[in-house]
């Protein structure tokens, strides 16, 4: 077995995504399997370079974890030749810089979403990729999520029938800071930071309804920022500028109608903190992140509206557990061992550039649609 190692710029880690998500639980974990298998007789070994603006936080980082290499000067980690990949996990309105001096560097890029906060700067991006033939990569998760795999497995195997909608639920309670800490960083309820729960959730809507019902043909969304003032981590008081609710409709290729309610001022009743119904001529199923409950239409019961009368029946325990079948990966790791054997072996990808720009253009087709009062047309994206 040869060992290639691939050296990874890794931007933004000592954030929340950047760290738990993509440094531990994806490269780190990668690195204690003994690398990717490549499967053509090579072991991949991945090699983070970490990178960040505050030296003592990236050197604490490094140091935690054992790895020789971190810096604070991104253009000479860059212009380094043996660096051949670029990942951002920076705060949203850092990255198209950096993205950008990444490709004209040559380097391949990896990136979180959302990939800008405009379509023309997500656009942008896709084609200075492909005119500088690297390439690129836009973190989707949410399908690499066993819930979802078990709603695509259905789906793959006709259990709906004809599926009519998809209703998903979003969203937790953030708290404002005051009188217990945000769980969630204060730029995300500031749209001058980027923030905004529109462009930090449609993005993630696209790629999940697109993969796995069509592509979104329409969008009507109403935005609102139900909490107008929040505490920002030093206990400051701020205004919110940003929406933290987003209530929105798309149609998609093919007829099906979805529904999503985006919020972080929502209290959570429900068994998972997103949550997809999908309902088919054929049969019914609930998705989660982790779980898939199904009903067939043979075994759907028949309620009657009386008001008059108590519930007389669980409707939930009616329902029946989708098996895992299978052992499930993390899925920020099972999308990075794809991107490597991508940029490694040249394999299949649809994950790039131009699918991280047709997220952000969901998301600003939906704020449009908002402040306008208005359904909008999605128009299919070409370079
Ligand atoms: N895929 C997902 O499910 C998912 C979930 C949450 C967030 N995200 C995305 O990941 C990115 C990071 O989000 P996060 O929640 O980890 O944020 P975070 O605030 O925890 O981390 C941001 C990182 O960017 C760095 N940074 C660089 N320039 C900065 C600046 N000017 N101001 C502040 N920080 C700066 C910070 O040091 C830190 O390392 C965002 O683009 C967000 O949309 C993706």
């Amino acid at each position: 077995m040869t060992v290639k190692t691939v050296r990874i710029a890794m931007n933004g880690v000592t954030g929340r995504m950047g760290y738990r998500q993509h440094l531990v639980r994806s490269i780190l974990a990668i690195r204690e399997q003994g690398g990717l298998d490549l499967g053509d007789g090579t072991t991949l070994w991945p090699e983070p370079v970490l990178v960040g603006r505050r030296d003592h936080a990236v050197r604490a980082l490094a140091e935690r974890h054992g790895l020789d290499h971190w810096s604070t000067d991104l253009d000479a980690v860059l212009a380094d030749p043996s660096v051949e990949i670029y990942f951002d996990a920076q705060v949203t309105s850092a990255r198209v810089t950096a993205v950008r001096t990444a490709i004209a560097a040559g380097k391949h890029v990896y990136c979180e979403k959302p990939t800008a906060t405009t379509l023309d700067d997500s656009l942008a991006l896709a084609r200075l990729a492909r005119d500088g033939g690297i390439k690129s990569g836009v973190v989707q998760d949410k399908v690499f999520l066993p819930g979802l795999l078990k709603l695509r497995r259905l789906v793959d195997g006709g259990f709906f029938g004809r599926i009519l909608s998809v209703r998903g639920e979003f969203g937790y309670w953030v708290f404002e800071g005051d009188w217990q800490s945000a769980q969630r960083p204060s730029w995300n309820y500031r749209a001058e930071d980027g923030g905004g729960i529109t462009v930090d959730m449609f993005p993630h809507w696209e790629y999940v309804l697109h993969d796995i019902f069509g592509r979104v043909t329409s969008v009507q969304a109403l935005t609102t920022t139900h909490i107008p003032q929040r505490w920002d981590e030093n206990g400051k008081l701020y205004e919110a500028t940003a929406d933290d609710a987003t209530y929105g409709i798309f149609q998609l290729e093919g007829g099906v109608v979805a529904q999503i309610n985006s919020s972080w001022a929502v209290r959570v009743n429900r068994d998972e903190l997103v949550e997809f119904q999908v309902d088919g001529t054929e049969g019914s199923a609930v998705a989660g992140l982790r779980n898939c409950r199904a009903q067939h239409r043979s075994a759907t019961p028949k309620p009657v509206w009386n008001p008059d009368l108590p519930v007389s029946e669980s409707f939930r325990s009616q329902w029946q557990e989708v098996p895992d079948n299978g052992e499930f990966d993390n899925g920020f790791k099972a999308q990075w061992e794809l991107f490597l054997r991508h940029v490694m072996l040249n394999e299949p990808w649809r994950w790039d550039l131009l699918a991280g720009a047709r997220g952000v253009q969901l998301a600003e087709l939906g704020m449009k649609s908002s402040a306008e009062g208005v359904r909008l047309d999605v128009p299919e994206l070409a370079l």
